[in-house]
């Protein structure tokens, strides 16, 4: 029941007539405001102060994706450009995540590539870190090649890599090889069985694998997940491999086990939480629906009570 949940969330998440209605619905309602921050830049700037306050790092999203029109991923170049000079000027710790189809990469490799280069190079003469966010299967090959382009010529870059899919371990050691920085999560879209584990055992095991064998590089990882089974994985994995506490980070995202988070903190963990706002909010929503069932039916109730 929860698998099925979940792909029904999956597949509503790409349909935009719907996405659109429910985000005319949602903040609203206000249950969106459980994971994203606001539909503005100051919602997110309040979320971002008060996480920095207690010792939280964050990274802002300004949510979108897949756009197919070049004067919309232009916008969303400069907006990231503007975005870089608030986080600058108002001095708060925050990278910025960013995703390639929010940039033109469904119109063009090269249109793409002009606009997110535009993005880290300003963020590099600030001195500021751009993570870029890891979509479906389909822009895997892309994502990282474009992430290679630029490493080449910045320092100031973290990749996302999906443990739930099979190439992951190979793409962990090439990237390691050239001495790229890594986020690893678990995976969020519907993939198929053939790119992919279908068992969360397996997406867990290769999760554990691959988060030992970045600890291990020493490469300051960026370990993304609210999972207390992999957290006691790093756990030991720091004991045995003798890493320090300062030599990676869990990521977390916002709205998600915020009890663990403080924990984290306290026990003196580097945390990041990603801070996802803006008016195309609702694909985003949609899966961290998915991840949860339980959170669905709180949501079809408030739209069924609101009718
Ligand atoms: P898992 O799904 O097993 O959840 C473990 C526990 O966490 C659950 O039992 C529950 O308690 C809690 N939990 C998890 N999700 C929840 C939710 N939505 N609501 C309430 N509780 C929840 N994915 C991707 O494909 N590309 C990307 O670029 C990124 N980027 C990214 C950045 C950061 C900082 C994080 C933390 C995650 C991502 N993800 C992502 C999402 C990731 O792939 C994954 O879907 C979620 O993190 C959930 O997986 P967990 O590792 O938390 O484990």
């Amino acid at each position: 029941m929860d698998m099925l949940i979940k792909n029904i969330m999956l597949a509503m998440a790409n349909n935009k007539r719907l996405t659109d209605y429910i985000a005319a619905k949602g903040m609203k309602l206000g249950f969106a405001r459980r994971f994203v921050a606001g539909e503005e830049l100051d919602d997110a700037l309040k979320v971002v102060v008060d996480a920095n306050r207690k010792g939280i790092l964050a990274s802002l999203d300004h949510l979108g994706e897949n756009v197919s029109d070049a004067k919309e991923a232009l916008k969303a170049a400069e907006y990231y450009h503007a975005m870089l000079d608030v986080i600058r000027t108002q001095n708060i710790q925050s990278s910025i995540s960013v995703k390639l189809t929010q940039l033109g990469l469904d119109i063009s490799e090269a249109t793409c590539r002009k606009y997110i280069e535009g993005v880290v190079q300003m963020a590099a003469s600030h001195g500021q870190v751009v993570e870029i966010d890891m979509e479906d299967s389909s822009y895997t090959e892309r994502t990282i090649s474009i992430f290679k382009g630029l490493h080449r010529q910045f320092d100031n870059l973290r990749l996302c890599i999906q443990a739930y899919l099979y190439r992951s371990e190979k793409d962990v050691n090439d990237l390691l090889a050239i001495g790229a920085r890594i986020r690893l999560c678990k995976g969020a879209y519907n993939e198929p069985k053939e790119v992919a584990f279908p068992s969360k055992e397996d997406v867990d095991a290769n999760y554990k694998k691959l988060a030992r064998r970045l600890l291990e590089a020493r490469c300051y990882p960026a370990i993304a997940t609210h999972d207390e089974a992999m957290i006691e994985h790093i756990r030991r994995c720091l004991k045995e491999l003798r890493v320090d506490q300062s030599e990676f980070e869990f990521q977390m995202l916002y709205g998600v086990r915020r009890d663990l988070q403080d924990g984290l903190r306290k026990e003196g963990f580097n945390l990041r939480v990603y801070i996802p706002y803006g008016a195309q909010w609702c694909p985003y929503f949609m899966r961290r629906l998915a991840e949860r069932p339980a959170n669905t039916w709180f949501v079809l109730k408030n739209l069924i009570l609101e009718r």
